[in-house]
């Protein structure tokens, strides 16, 4: 059965959380292939330099926003807008026990000890804009309805039935944190191939298309997108 009882906590570079979501975004390959959605990420994310420092950019952000802005309240916002240097990052985690742990990820938790082993499983990532790639369906910030963006989730394939879930209750957390900075609005994009089905995914969580975009691929098909909203 599928664990309820996630953790969260900041994503830190410390934690060498950066090099865990890249493995993270890497064990989704397989899965993507097997549901008919290669063509949502082409590369392995671990064999791309581009992507590599994505990751790593979005912790060292998330971390020096904690020094910077410590609270979740109205206060961070600067003319009802977030800061631009602000992003939160976090993983989400379960604690089982050592028997239990998915045969994909026992060699990486041999060293760790005793009998019940925090294994994270999930990995989002809430920034103060929208990518440039979305812009032609929202704005960087947007000055009358501030809105935070969902940059990145994503569940570690690796511990299979312990991950599912991890991303829904991640959503909760996103949303949780908009109304408490006092905003009323949670965007994101996601790739819209594959008749749409990652967008079912979001409606399913209570967010909805407000857009499709186009991202132009030297010598290959456009990257299609959505992008998708939830409100308060
Ligand atoms: C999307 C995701 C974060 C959701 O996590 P979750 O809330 O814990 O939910 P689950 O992983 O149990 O997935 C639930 C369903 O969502 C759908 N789904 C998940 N990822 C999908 C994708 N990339 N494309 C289409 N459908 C997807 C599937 O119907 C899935 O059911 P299945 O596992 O029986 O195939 C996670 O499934 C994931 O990491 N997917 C691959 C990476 C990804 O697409 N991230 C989102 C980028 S915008």
């Amino acid at each position: 059965m599928a664990p309820t009882n996630f953790k969260f906590r900041p994503a830190t570079l410390a934690e060498g959380d950066d090099r865990w979501f890249v493995e993270a975004w890497d064990s989704t390959l397989p899965y993507l292939a097997s549901i008919g959605s290669t063509s949502q990420w082409r590369y392995i994310p671990s064999s791309q330099p581009g992507a590599v420092d994505r990751v790593q950019t979005m912790v060292a952000k998330s971390d020096a926003s904690a020094g910077k802005h410590p609270t979740v309240s109205p206060e961070v916002l600067e003319n009802g807008r977030l800061p631009l240097d602000w992003c939160k990052a976090y993983v989400a985690s379960i604690d089982i026990k050592r028997e239990d742990i998915p045969a994909a990820l026992k060699e990486k938790y041999l060293s760790v000890q005793g009998d019940i082993v925090t294994i994270p499983v999930g990995a989002m990532v809430l920034d103060s804009k929208s990518p440039e790639y979305v812009r032609s369906v929202i704005p960087e910030q947007d000055d009358k309805e501030p809105f935070v963006f969902l940059a990145f989730l994503m569940t570690d394939h690796r511990a299979g039935a312990f991950a599912k879930g991890s991303g829904s209750a991640l959503l909760t957390v996103a949303k949780e944190e908009v109304k408490r900075l006092g905003l009323e609005r949670l965007c994101g994009d996601c790739w819209r191939g594959n008749d749409r089905r990652l967008v079912g995914y979001y409606e399913g969580q209570g967010l909805r298309a407000i857009g499709d975009f186009n991202v132009p691929k030297n010598g290959e098909d456009a990257w299609e997108g959505a992008v998708t909203e939830w409100r308060a």
